[in-house]
């Protein structure tokens, strides 16, 4: 199942969502029509005056010079590795434990992603295996180029472990933040780290849109210009011709309406979200592995995810499923594993904690309106499973 998949349920029960799209739109409620209604009267479809107006919020929210918002993470994240002239003989390190997207965009510059191991309490990159990554590369005759950490399911990964590899071998970074836009990293907000960092605005995102939406941040100028014309074609601001070739990789001017309204109540949310997962740790943490935030950071909790015995994910997630509980599975088949991907390298020594957690983990609804007798059904039920 993928990031995008819908979670299967089948009530018996009142179902819960597992991410409640339709509960912010209640909350939202005039706000939304009105900001759609004001784009819809000035016509201005493609970069308006919200695009911007959005920008200058993200770049403020992230503590960043420059926010290009554009069409998804997916081209989020290609249009650095555009910007970069990242393409063939080219090595760019990610973990495989993530959305395909991240290998994808690496290999759709005609460059090779080379997966790295995680980490099994944060499910992050392990730094460890990125330094052997790096080794393999090199044997392989490839170019060792840029780092791609993912915060996965909300979390940091561990971003100064990161960069002091990134340094000694001279590699840029590139957070994967599709999951991550809102967390904090030691005072640091998500956005702000690395080179640059991209994010998504699909709508089952922390903060997401009403359709598909992403964005990169970056402090430096000379990046966030290629990128601004990266994302038109290649058009790049004050250049009489084509001098690079680009996408149509614009973020709508609806799109940015929607998310200006978000982004209002989305540090109530990233609050109300991380009560949420202190609540589930609390009652969960002597029947399951419940997920560990290292001192310093926050998660925004894109999902929270349990980690089990081998064997007994699919008896719960059916025990659930019958009482109207969905659950999801990310990532029960890491992409290095898929048709698509087996070409690219891993890391010498292979990916045995990427491996091991794809038979796993099992994430449980997760959202800022989960309130608390919906919560405890879930719990309860979970409980009454795991110890039966
Ligand atoms: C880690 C990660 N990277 C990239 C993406 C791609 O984002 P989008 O779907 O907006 O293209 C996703 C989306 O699920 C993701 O989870």
């Amino acid at each position: 199942m993928n990031q995008h998949a819908r979670p299967d349920t089948t009530p018996t029960m009142q179902p819960i969502p597992f991410i409640d799209v339709a509960g912010q739109r209640r909350k939202l409620g005039q706000k939304i029509d009105d900001a759609v209604a004001k784009v819809l009267d000035h016509c201005q479809f493609i970069l308006g005056p919200e695009v911007r107006e959005l920008e200058a919020q993200l770049s403020a929210f992230a503590g960043v010079k420059h926010t290009i918002s554009c069409a998804s993470g997916t081209d989020a994240l290609m249009l650095v590795l555009l910007a970069k002239g990242i393409g063939p003989g080219d090595a760019v390190f990610c973990p495989s434990f993530t959305f395909a997207a991240t290998g994808e965009t690496v290999a759709l510059v005609g460059a090779s992603p080379v997966f790295v191991d995680v980490e099994e309490d944060t499910f992050n990159m392990d730094v460890a295996s990125l330094e052997k990554a790096i080794g393999t590369a090199k044997k392989l005759g490839l170019k060792p180029k840029a780092i791609v950490p993912v915060d996965l399911f909300g979390l940091p990964a561990d971003h100064d472990s990161v960069a002091e590899i990134a340094e000694e071998h001279g590699l840029f970074v590139l957070d994967d933040a599709a999951q991550g836009f809102g967390g904090v990293y030691k005072d640091r907000k998500i956005g702000s780290i690395g080179l640059a960092a991209a994010t998504s605005f699909f709508p089952a995102k922390p903060l997401g849109c009403y359709g598909d939406g992403g964005a990169v941040f970056t402090n430096d100028d000379q990046l966030a210009e290629l990128m601004r014309g990266l994302r038109v074609h290649g058009q790049i601001p004050g250049r009489p011709e084509f001098s690079h070739i680009g996408i149509t990789g614009r973020l709508d001017t609806i799109q940015a309406a929607i998310l200006i309204e978000k982004l209002k109540i989305f540090p109530a949310e990233i609050e109300a979200r991380n009560k949420v997962a202190a609540r589930y740790n609390e009652k969960l943490g002597q029947y399951a592995i419940v997920p560990r935030v290292p001192e310093g950071y926050t998660s925004i909790w894109a999902q929270y995810t349990i980690r089990l015995q081998p064997g007994r994910r699919d008896g719960l997630a059916a025990a659930l499923k019958a009482e109207g509980i969905p659950t999801a599975i990310y990532y029960a088949k890491p992409p290095h594993q898929h048709e698509a991907y087996k070409k690219f390298p891993v890391a010498e020594g292979g990916l045995p904690v990427t491996e091991k957690l794809s038979h796993e983990v099992i994430s449980l609804p997760m959202h800022a309106y989960l309130d608390e007798p919906t919560q405890d059904r879930i719990v309860d039920a979970v409980k009454r499973h795991l110890t039966a």
